[in-house]
């Protein structure tokens, strides 16, 4: 079905140029080991491939945070109370908002927060076709960096960040602690977090989640090189470099990587970028925590730990903070 163009809330513009893209590119390609930005995997295509992972079996993530939602949400919605506004960073296709907005008391607005503009933008007019009554403001940007908030138009009692997917593990733990500040300051007095954390765990159980049978994840991995192509007509062939992703145990990361599979030079823009056979890039970290770790994390951010939720297997946790 083809949405109308004015069927679509209002958008918040600030998604980041190509000329933006194109400076990162060019500095993370002259890192040693070389490196791009995990937020660059969604464009249109890499947000279907990511949909796609969150359903696949060895993708334990997505569905046992849903668990958790679930099975908690009366609770979740209680701590929150009524005439909240509700800010999801990252919010993609919207399957955790749902859960969510099914059950908060009079919510005053939902902020869906996401660098990927197209979906958001497709994915805000679905959710205000469902829900009717509902204010939502959509913002367009990259949220690693500073943005204000729209207007909302009812009284807000309680700003509420809604952090889900444990996306907060793509950060560098001193990133992280400055994101979770930020959002603190966002927030206010009174606010809160609702926010998914992955849990360490036996090396088994994560690298399968990231290197899944119908090799869906390596193709969301080189999606990213057909990205920088179609965008600047690069020309890199896709052929030439490999899917990677492990366990690194001493830094409790996935690491994931797009590996050259011969000696090669890639052009960008006027700037040629060498690869000896062997040498990768860097597109993904992905951050797993103990329970306490992440505990500690945000009590050094200006949060205060109010609730944990996890599954039975202690695969994965959800936190309620609150603003300090
Ligand atoms: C969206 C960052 C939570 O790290 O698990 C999934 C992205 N990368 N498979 C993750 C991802 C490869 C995902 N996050």
């Amino acid at each position: 079905m083809k949405v109308r163009s004015d069927a679509h809330p209002a958008l918040h513009d600030l998604e980041p140029s190509v000329d933006a893209f194109l400076a990162e590119l060019l500095r993370g390609l002259s890192r040693r080991p070389k490196s791009i930005a995990a937020k660059f995997f969604y464009d249109e295509i890499g947000c279907q491939l990511f949909d796609e992972i969150c359903s696949l079996d060895e993708y334990y993530l997505t569905r046992t945070e849903m668990g958790i939602l679930r099975e908690k949400v009366g609770e979740i919605c209680d701590l929150f109370g009524p005439e909240c506004r509700l800010v999801e960073f990252g919010s993609g296709s919207n399957d955790k908002t749902r859960i969510m907005l099914d059950h908060l008391h009079a919510p005053a607005a939902y902020v869906p927060v996401d660098i990927a503009r197209e979906n958001l933008l497709r994915c805000s007019a679905r959710l205000a076709h469902i829900y009717p009554e509902l204010c939502i403001t959509p913002v367009c940007a990259d949220f690693t960096t500073a943005f204000t908030l729209p207007d909302t138009p009812r009284p807000v009692r309680r700003t509420v960040a809604f952090f889900p997917g444990s996306t907060i593990g793509n950060l560098e733990p001193a990133e992280a602690e400055n994101f979770l500040r930020r959002i603190s300051l966002l927030c206010g007095a009174g606010g809160g977090l609702l926010i998914g954390v992955d849990l360490k765990k036996d090396r088994l159980t994560l690298e399968r989640a990231y290197n899944d049978a119908r090799g869906v994840t390596a193709r969301f991995n080189l999606n990213l090189l057909t990205r920088i192509n179609r965008s600047f007509g690069a020309g890199i062939r896709r052929d030439k470099f490999q899917h990677h992703a492990f366990y690194n145990e001493e830094f409790g990361r996935i690491e994931m990587r797009l590996v050259s599979l011969v000696e090669q030079t890639i052009q960008l823009n006027g700037t040629t970028f060498y690869f000896q056979e062997g040498e990768h890039i860097v597109t993904e970290h992905s951050y797993k925590y103990s329970v306490d770790e992440f505990a500690k994390l945000a009590g050094r951010s200006g949060w205060a730990v109010k609730s944990l939720w996890t599954d039975d297997a202690k695969l994965f946790s959800v936190h309620y903070l609150a603003v300090e």
